[in-house]
């Protein structure tokens, strides 16, 4: 990788500032001022000091974000706003993307990063990966909602879903509820919910895995995940 890019994408700055760097002999490779900021480094093998101090080199990032709505997950888009655009050029220069989607209107947990083998199993129908959602619904959910989550409902277009856990945290009219479900079918909750007659007014993820939405996070915010979390995802 050249050592501008290294360099740049660890935060020294942009690659105009990163030559300055460069010019001012404030950066070494393996013990050697470096003069050309295109030279060719491997920072497994390779020691990248910046004014004698180690450059350890990070090529992944995850990060937990709270979606607010009126955003979309995805890297760009012509006309609406993406969950991309809410986050700080140090971690854009990493080329993240989100894991999975949450509708522009959802809200929530959203994990985003450049790995694309987490993605791949986090995402693949074979894992089962929970993901437990709050929402509100338009309609009274009771014991026989729960039952049929159980046992799956059948979508619109003939699929049957899997089993989910319906938990009704408050009856009524409006009644508020969390569901665990294992699939991410394009807009699977809600097309749950109208299968059984009933409208999803307000939906948030809770949790994807085993990692919760941080409560500190307000909507729009995010953090990179901690040692923790992340062993936790990969396991
Ligand atoms: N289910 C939905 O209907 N929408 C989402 O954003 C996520 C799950």
């Amino acid at each position: 990788m050249r050592l501008d890019k290294l360099l740049s994408n660890m935060g020294f700055g942009s690659r105009k500032e990163v030559k300055i760097l460069v010019k001012g002999q404030a950066v070494k490779v393996d013990g050697e001022v470096v003069r050309d900021v295109t030279k060719h480094v491997d920072p497994d093998a390779q020691a990248v000091t910046v004014y004698g101090e180690r450059v350890l080199y990070q090529e992944f990032i995850y990060l937990m974000m709270h979606k607010p709505p009126g955003v979309i997950s995805a890297t760009e888009d012509k006309h609406d706003q993406t969950v991309i655009d809410l986050l700080d050029p140090f971690h854009v220069q990493f080329e993240p993307f989100p894991v999975g989607r949450l509708d522009k209107d959802t809200e929530g947990f959203l994990l985003i990063t450049n790995d694309g083998q987490l993605t791949h199993n986090l995402l693949s129908p074979k894992k089962h990966v929970p993901k437990v959602y709050y929402a509100k619904i338009d309609g009274k959910v009771e014991q026989a909602d729960i039952d049929a989550f159980a046992e799956g409902v059948t979508l619109e277009d003939g699929y049957h879903t899997k089993p989910g856990k319906l938990k009704i945290l408050k009856a009524g009219e409006e009644s508020e509820i969390e569901l665990e479900i294992s699939e991410g079918k394009f807009h699977q909750v809600k097309r749950m919910f109208e299968a059984v007659d009933k409208k999803v007014t307000y939906l948030k993820r809770l949790s994807m895995g085993p990692l919760e939405l941080d409560k500190d996070l307000a909507l729009g915010e995010y953090r990179e995940l901690t040692e923790d979390e992340l062993n936790l995802l990969k396991q």
